[in-house]
């Protein structure tokens, strides 16, 4: 690949913490670009070393993806300013940030942190009730909070001169499809008042983008796990619904057997298919699109854009299990039932405009991701107080 995106972790890290030696420089749009190593188009090389010190407002940002995705700014050079009303993500998960208690859609709250962090560049909007049984349950509270409190927020951001958003949004908004790769501009369905939300506020931050400043990446995550590579943050959930979670409980003996549910979908063993995401890299993903904001919208010729963000590879639920045990090294009691109401069949990315735009691929296995989630397993009650 030839940018730094091949690096290892360790060398990224290097690579990325400030120096000394390099000038602080303002958000990349007011950089001297005439220093950019303009290798491969020009974009993948501008990296941490032309834009230090950036200062990032990360929405969500005690959460699971939040804080791990605050860390690779932070590890990147730049300065994470978090909000998180701790509606779910825990407090241990900012210790050492800048952090702002409250909610995304107290204005005044919005202006304050504004008003004492005049130099951030960008905000990565996370925060969100993410839960997607608990949508079907809470529609009012979903739609209030994910697409009511987020337009508060662009809207003030607009107000005060900050437009560029990254937003997070799903592969769970994607219709069904035969081979199961899915595209950007493919067909959509998304089939819960969650997956909804997220559309849209796809929806909503194109249509802002098109007659107001404010700007718009929005990153479509598959399903990230793991942790980042200290085992600092992690899943939190005293019980995860999601299949890592369910399988890591299992192994762990913290629950009976780990259940498959779906084991006559149409794919190639029968059971559900996704695209497994290492959450450093989606974390890493998150630094290439704030350091080169304006580039990737300047590329794509677009004052918005939707890319996913996922390895390129389908793996189904079988295929996990089978890689958990060789992780793991032993056998877990597996279960079989009929698919929930609302499972879907899956699907994996295509993640060829993330490379494009963004100079950004999945760097880790499936087994590193797992051996992270059971890592992680292991430290949470050092740093959760639970198991
Ligand atoms: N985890 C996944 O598999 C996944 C997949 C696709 C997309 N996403 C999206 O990524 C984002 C982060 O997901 P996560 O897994 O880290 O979830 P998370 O629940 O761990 O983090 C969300 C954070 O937002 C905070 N929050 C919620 N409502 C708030 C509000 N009104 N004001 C301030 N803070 C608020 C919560 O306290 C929490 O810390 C979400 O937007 C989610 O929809 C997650």
């Amino acid at each position: 690949m030839g940018s730094i995106v091949a690096l290892s972790d360790e060398a990224w890290l290097r690579q990325s913490r400030p120096s000394g030696l390099w000038p602080l420089r303002g958000w990349a749009g007011n950089v001297d670009h005439s220093t950019k190593d303009v290798t491969t188009k020009g974009r993948i090389g501008i990296g941490p070393r032309y834009c230090p010190g950036m200062k990032i407002l990360i929405t969500g940002g005690a959460g699971y993806i939040g804080s791990i995705t605050a860390k690779a700014v932070e590890a990147a050079g730049h300065i994470p300013v978090i909000v998180d009303s701790l509606l779910s993500g825990p407090h241990a998960f900012v210790g050492g940030r800048i952090f702002y208690k409250g909610d995304i859609a107290d204005r005044s709250l919005v202006r304050r942190i504004i008003d004492e962090h005049p130099d951030i560049d960008a905000t990565i909007h996370m925060a969100a009730r993410i839960v997607v049984p608990e949508s079907v349950a809470l529609p009012y509270e979903y739609y209030r909070d994910n697409v009511a409190k987020s337009l508060e927020l662009f809207d003030e951001l607009v107000k005060l001169g900050k437009p560029r958003v990254l937003f997070s949004s799903s592969a769970s908004l994607y219709a069904a499809k035969a081979g199961f790769e899915v595209f950007e501009g493919d067909p959509l369905d998304p089939p819960s008042p969650y997956a909804r939300t997220k559309r849209m506020m796809e929806q909503v931050l194109e249509d802002m983008a098109e007659v107001t400043d404010l700007r718009a990446v929005m990153l479509r995550y598959f399903n990230p796990i793991g942790s980042d590579p200290d085992l600092d943050y992690g899943i939190y959930a005293r019980e995860p619904s999601h299949v890592l979670g369910q399988l890591v409980m299992a192994a762990r003996g913290q629950k009976d057997a780990f259940t498959i549910t779906g084991t006559d979908l149409p794919t190639r063993d029968g059971t559900g298919i996704r695209d497994y995401v290492h959450v450093w890299d989606l974390a890493k993903a998150h630094v290439r699109a704030i350091e080169q904001f304006d580039e990737v919208l300047a590329e794509a010729d677009a004052n918005s854009v939707i890319i996913n963000v996922g390895t390129g590879h389908g793996v189904t639920v079988r295929e996990l299990v089978a890689t958990f045990e060789k992780v793991f090294g032993h056998d877990v009691p597996v279960n079989e039932a009929p698919p929930r109401p609302g499972d879907a069949v899956g699907a994996f990315a295509n993640a060829d405009l993330a490379s494009e735009l963004l100079g950004w691929r999945a760097n880790h296995s499936l087994e590193e991701a797992i051996a992270s989630a059971l890592a992680w397993g292991e430290k949470r009650k050092e740093i959760l107080g639970y198991e």
